[in-house]
């Protein structure tokens, strides 16, 4: 993990950092195995998340409880404490006091799967 999050800082330092970046969220996205970012939209319609959160693509996503989700695919950390990698988003988004236990995120009991395509879709966002 140390090494990736030295990859990530050492890539937004370069001169080619848009290229080398973009291929770094590729790899992201297709690493949520069986994750499917259109399945990802709907869900997060879904359960509501745009209540706390600004999302792009997502209809009436506004919420200023949390922080915008925007650019997400390019964020470094998850809620600042772990590192922005596939399996914890897909974690987080299920269960973030399981990471953060004092984060204001509740636990809103995604299944695996729908957790795979919602880090699929957050992913896209950059
Ligand atoms: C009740 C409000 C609330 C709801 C509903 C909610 N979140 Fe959050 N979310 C938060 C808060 C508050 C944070 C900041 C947590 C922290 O930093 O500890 C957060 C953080 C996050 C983060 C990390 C953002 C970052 O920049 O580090 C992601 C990703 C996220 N939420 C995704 C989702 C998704 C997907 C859903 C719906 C399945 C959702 N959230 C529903 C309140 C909410």
């Amino acid at each position: 993990m140390a090494s990736l999050l030295m990859m990530l800082a050492g890539c937004n330092d370069s001169g080619s950092s848009q290229e080398v970046g973009q291929s770094l969220d590729d790899l992201k996205v297709s690493r949520v195995v069986g994750g499917e970012p259109e399945m990802g939209r709907r869900i997060i319609a879904a359960y509501e998340c745009g209540v706390c959160h600004v999302i792009p693509g997502i209809q009436g996503a506004h919420g200023i409880v949390g922080p915008p989700l925007t650019d997400f695919g390019r964020r470094q950390f998850i809620g600042g404490v772990v590192p922005n990698e596939p399996s914890l988003l897909v974690r987080w988004v299920q269960d973030a006091p399981s990471i953060a236990p004092h984060t204001g995120m509740p636990d809103l009991g995604l299944s695996n799967d729908e957790a795979r395509h919602v880090a699929a879709y957050l992913y896209t966002l950059r």
